[in-house]
């Protein structure tokens, strides 16, 4: 057991105590923050003269050396410390004695974690974002190519009425461009750096906290220290947005596996992306998109988890909430996961074309185009409605689709129909009729996939700027 306080105790920390309460099994994931937030602090210090500038040097001089094997492997984050945030005062007051001592001036562990979580999770925006960017072109690459691809579109699971490959596919564009766009929201609303809130009242130091927000590419520091330690609000904002990025993978992954299904064969999921069955030897299931349907459940569970935690948590910071930790850093990398295996899945996948086309000529999906045909003829639509439903019908008995019928068939049913009912009620028609934009018709969507390729030409991120080399060099 190594901790960093014990003045004011008479007794040892009893050992299971000791291990409810420390973190650094989870904690230590944030090595790298917590060394980086330390040199901020030291750097920031040593301007202020609150430290001397030699002092500052060889600390941050000290806790760069630290980084550095740690990533290397030479030094190993030792269980035996409470938590990451002793281990490297510890290790760096074993090196340099004394003045190692004095890093922690100024500052809590409560801001100190604070900070830690905020620029790890502030990485991870930036990941899930770049995973969401990906997955955004594998998309985009499936619409351009199935433009004149029919399939039917779906209501209630029923066919409904005929629309491309590229309009479904760009449904889910939608989706992921809104999830993206909830990361950078995120990340802006979240870039404010706590260090320098104290324990929760600030410090009697004369701290530049503007200073140490700009060494770590901060807009500002926070406004105000008793929030500063203990706001989680950025933490429920991710997991609410990762839960609903699992939530479209999932109906994406549901429509991947019905689509994949014996009846459907809609798509061949690539070898790669499938697997088989122990005992079945015809089987090759989606067991990827059933995972990622499956991980959904534990992503909203992260969600409803530290919305409980935080409830009834009084200001400041208390200890509950170092529950945040495990839940989040699960999150994020279960739906990093999913994202990059949803998207090799996806673009490895085989459209089978003919099926689509065949599934949505056999469904009577031209059936509301038909019901058009007479309302152009002078019928009121509630009468045309009435009689494709009889012509449904008739063809149903017949096992046709309405294409198939002579009109000599059409016009028992209907005087109204004509020989141009055939060119009216066919795919190409009811499909290219549609071109009001968002349509399926084959012009409207070239003018949204020419809109998405504009917004995927621009990337936010770029316009962040590397603080991290400056702050290590
Ligand atoms: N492990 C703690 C957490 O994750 C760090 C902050 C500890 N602060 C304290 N006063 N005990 O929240």
């Amino acid at each position: 057991m190594a901790q960093l306080w014990g003045g004011r105790f008479t007794k040892e920390t009893d050992q299971l105590v000791y291990r409810f309460n420390a973190s650094i099994s989870f904690d230590k994931k944030f090595y790298r923050q917590d060394m980086e937030g330390s040199i901020a602090h030291v750097k920031m210090l040593g301007k202020q003269g609150i430290l001397t500038e030699a002092e500052a040097r060889e600390i941050s001089s000290a806790i760069k050396g630290m980084l550095q094997e740690v990533e290397e492997g030479t030094l190993e984050i030792s269980h035996e410390y409470e938590d990451i945030h002793s281990f490297v005062e510890a290790v760096l007051i074993e090196r340099l004695g004394d003045v190692g001592k004095k890093l922690h001036t100024g500052r809590s562990r409560n801001d100190q974690v604070a900070l830690d979580m905020r620029l790890y999770i502030r990485q991870e925006v930036l990941e899930a974002d770049s995973l969401l960017e990906g997955l955004l072109q594998a998309v985009l690459a499936v619409m351009e190519e199935n433009t004149d691809t029919f399939m039917p579109g779906f209501t209630h699971l029923q066919k409904a009425q005929p629309v491309t490959l590229a309009h479904h596919m760009g449904a889910y564009f939608e989706m992921f461009k809104r999830d993206r766009q909830r990361m950078e929201d995120i990340y802006h609303r979240m870039n404010y750096c706590p260090l320098g809130s104290g324990a929760l009242a600030g410090t009697t130091y004369d701290l530049d906290r503007y200073d140490t927000a700009a060494q770590m590419g901060f807009a500002g520091p926070t406004l105000n220290s008793m929030d500063g330690v203990s706001d989680r609000d950025y933490l429920i904002e991710f997991l609410s947005a990762l839960s609903t990025i699992m939530m479209h993978l999932s109906r994406f992954s549901e429509e991947v596996i019905i689509w994949n299904s014996n009846e459907y064969q809609f798509v061949e999921i690539d070898d790669a992306y499938s697997t088989g069955s122990s005992i079945m030897p015809q089987k090759k299931n989606p067991d990827i998109a059933e995972l990622v349907r499956g991980k959904t459940g534990r992503v909203y569970g992260a969600l409803m988890s530290l919305l409980t935690t935080m409830k009834g948590i009084p200001l400041a910071y208390n200890k509950d909430m170092q529950e945040d930790k495990e839940l989040t850093f699960d999150a994020i990398d279960t739906v990093k996961g999913c994202l990059a295996l949803f998207t090799g899945m996806l673009s490895t996948m085989k459209f089978q074309k003919d099926r689509m086309e065949a599934s949505a000529k056999h469904g009577f999906t031209n059936a509301t185009d038909a019901a058009d045909y007479l309302v152009n003829h002078g019928v009121p639509f509630r009468d045309a409605h009435g009689i494709v439903g009889k012509l449904v019908l008739y063809c149903i008995e017949k096992n046709v689709a309405i294409d198939d019928l002579d009109l000599e068939e059409l016009k028992q049913i209907s005087p109204v129909f004509e020989k141009d009912i055939f060119e009216a009620v066919s795919m190409e028609t009811c499909v290219e009729k549609r071109l009001t934009i968002g349509a399926p018709g084959q012009k409207a969507m070239e003018q949204v996939i020419a809109l998405e390729k504009g917004y995927l030409s621009h990337d936010w991120k770029e316009s962040i700027a590397d603080w991290e080399t400056q702050l290590l060099e």
